[in-house]
């Protein structure tokens, strides 16, 4: 190798490392490192009516917080973020549905009190399938959600996603299948996975 294309592949391997940990690391940080408490009034008006961040606590239902733990346990974020990436870093908010409820106006990026009081943030590793920050405003209804678990390829026949046959149990009269307990509160929690609730200005970051 002579030592012009040596320089070369230095230069392109720095390159290579140092935009990712630009946009990934730096910018990220930049954005958020000057982030403080805020205040905001109790009355602040904002649309949809909401003051604060929802306490998720009441929004809870069913089984859903055992149900994170299903879908910490069975890898689900191994392939699904819950990441509405700001426009800067990726084309999430161009994507129909992830942002949340656009037809409402209410689609947006995450923002950090999305994670509030969920211990463990499942941001996820890598993308094979879609965000799922709000995927409990595309699928809307226990059955679907059930059948994307256990036959993802009945909705797209080139599905990458696993069947979780093993979240489901033959049913006795041998006539279809019954979901575990497991299963049940995995799609509580999938149901239940709605990050838009309209928030004050103020929070927003770059405001
Ligand atoms: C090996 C990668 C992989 C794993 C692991 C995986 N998925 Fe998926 N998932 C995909 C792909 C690819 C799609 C898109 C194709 C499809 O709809 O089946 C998808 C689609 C979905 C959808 C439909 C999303 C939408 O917007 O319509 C849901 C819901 C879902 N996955 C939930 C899960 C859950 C819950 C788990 C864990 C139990 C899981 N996935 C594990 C790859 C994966």
């Amino acid at each position: 190798m002579n030592s012009n294309n040596f320089w070369k592949l230095l230069g392109a391997l720095g390159l290579a490392f140092a935009l990712p940990w630009l946009l990934l690391v730096v910018l990220p940080y930049l954005d958020q490192s000057g982030a403080a408490p805020v205040a905001y009034g109790e009355g602040e008006e904002i649309e949809g009516g909401l003051t604060a961040y929802p306490d998720r606590t009441l929004q809870r239902h069913g089984a859903s917080d055992y149900g994170r733990e299903i879908y910490a346990a069975e890898g689900c974020a191994y392939c699904h973020t819950q990441v509405v990436r700001p426009t800067y870093a990726g084309a999430d908010m161009w994507r129909t549905g992830w942002g949340g409820r656009e037809e409402d106006g209410l689609a947006r990026e995450t923002q950090p009190g999305d994670y509030a009081n969920e211990g463990v943030a499942l941001l996820g590793y890598q993308r094979i399938g879609q965000d799922l920050s709000n995927v409990g405003h595309r699928i809307t209804t226990r059955e679907e959600m059930h059948r994307h678990l256990y036959d993802p390829k009945s909705f797209d026949t080139d599905s990458g996603m696993p069947a979780y046959k093993h979240l489901y149990r033959p049913s006795a009269m041998g006539d279809g299948l019954v979901p575990t307990p497991k299963a049940e509160a995995l799609v509580d929690y999938l149901l239940s996975l709605k990050k838009d609730q309209p928030l004050p200005k103020s929070v927003l970051s770059g405001n």
